[in-house]
């Protein structure tokens, strides 16, 4: 069997957009005219293992050494490079489930033997560190987490990965929505050991998914031996988008704060939301810019095909993350967008649902 695309990737693409989207994952565009000052543009640069000001960049952020860092177009590229790079096909990974599904798609690209561990509902979505270890087989090479989790937004503290860290395994943690805790945003957890493989990016948070601007950090060997892979595929970084990075690097609290006041407000509409229907249930997080819903009637492919054809509403269906009776809806683009498809979710909630 080969895995050569991605079901939900092309979903996206071609058939989420409504008015009303709350298919989402990430904030809304950050405008360039927004950025303080631009950078002087220039088309090539000294770039070959990546822009030595960028790398320095995202290093400071995340109070590590340049060499650990590799960019990538996207956390989507830094993933891959990750997984390229630590498994050998045939090796195992331990996936949580349910997960964003490019992960799992790239994994089976690579040749892994896919194994999942489940976050339930009734856990509140929670890691449970015991049934990872259950799950663990002498040929499990890595552990994969999110965090924040997608779909659910949950955050997993410290102190569980810590316990993941003690497995004996590599862990990779994608933190691509990480920063969309506001107050006391926890650290990259990959402070917490050598085992540690972390990727990330600009595009979910900061609103500027055009630059591409990812990245993983890894012990220096493991970042170097990514570095020699990707001299198979990109080669050689976006230079002007290396440029721009840098600036929205240095300037990282205004998109920032813009976009946290669009989250603040998706949220409190949320939570009204969640206190008034009885069709739905969801795990409750006070981060990030998704929610899993579970619908407790009827079926969703039907329910959401008719909230987009009748209402120009649209949410994700659970099927992309292994679990049918659910959809997930995103935050932080537009709050009267928000309020309006979060207002139609209920008419037709009502409507359809007995
Ligand atoms: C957990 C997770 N990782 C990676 C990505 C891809 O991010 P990027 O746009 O940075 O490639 C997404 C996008 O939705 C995501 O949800």
């Amino acid at each position: 069997m080969s895995y050569k695309h991605s079901d939900y990737m092309h979903w996206a693409k071609t058939q989420s957009r409504a008015r009303f989207n709350l298919a989402t994952s990430g904030v809304g565009p950050f405008p360039l005219r927004e950025l303080p000052s631009l950078p002087e543009l220039e088309i090539n640069g000294d770039n070959s293992y990546g822009y030595g000001p960028l790398k320095e960049a995202i290093a400071a952020r995340h109070g590590v050494d340049p060499d650990c860092v590799v960019t990538a177009a996207g956390t989507s590229m830094a993933n891959y490079l990750a997984f390229a790079t630590l498994l050998e096909p045939g090796d195992e990974v331990l996936i949580e489930h349910p997960t964003y599904g490019l992960l799992v798609d790239a994994l089976q690209y690579v040749g892994a033997e896919v194994r999942r561990f489940a976050r339930r509902e009734e856990n509140g979505y929670a890691i449970e560190v015991d049934e990872v270890r259950r799950a663990i087989t002498p040929k499990t090479r890595l552990i994969v987490v999110t965090n924040l989790h997608n779909p659910t937004g949950v955050l997993t503290p410290e102190s569980t990965l810590r316990e993941l860290g003690a497995l004996g395994l590599r862990v990779l943690v994608d933190e691509v929505y990480l920063d969309a805790v506001y107050e006391n945003t926890p650290r990259t957890s990959f402070h917490l050991g050598p085992q540690f493989v972390v990727t990330s990016s600009l595009t979910k948070i900061y609103g500027v998914s055009g630059l591409r601007c990812g990245w993983v950090l890894a012990e220096a060997d493991l970042a170097r031996a990514m570095w020699r892979l990707n001299d198979l595929f990109a080669a050689t970084p976006v230079h002007p988008s290396e440029l721009l990075s840098v600036t929205v690097l240095q300037n990282l609290a205004i998109p920032r704060e813009r976009f946290r006041k669009i989250v603040e407000a998706d949220r409190t509409v949320l939570a009204e939301f969640l206190e008034r229907e009885s069709g739905v249930s969801a795990a409750k997080s006070e981060f990030g810019t998704t929610c899993f819903l579970h619908l407790l009637h009827g079926g969703v492919e039907e329910f959401l095909e008719t909230l987009r054809a009748e209402r120009d509403t649209s949410a994700v269906p659970g099927r992309f993350f292994e679990m049918p009776n659910h959809f997930r809806i995103g935050m932080g683009v537009n709050s009267e967008m928000f309020a309006e498809g979060m207002r139609r979710l209920s008419l037709h909630l009502r409507d359809h649902v007995q």
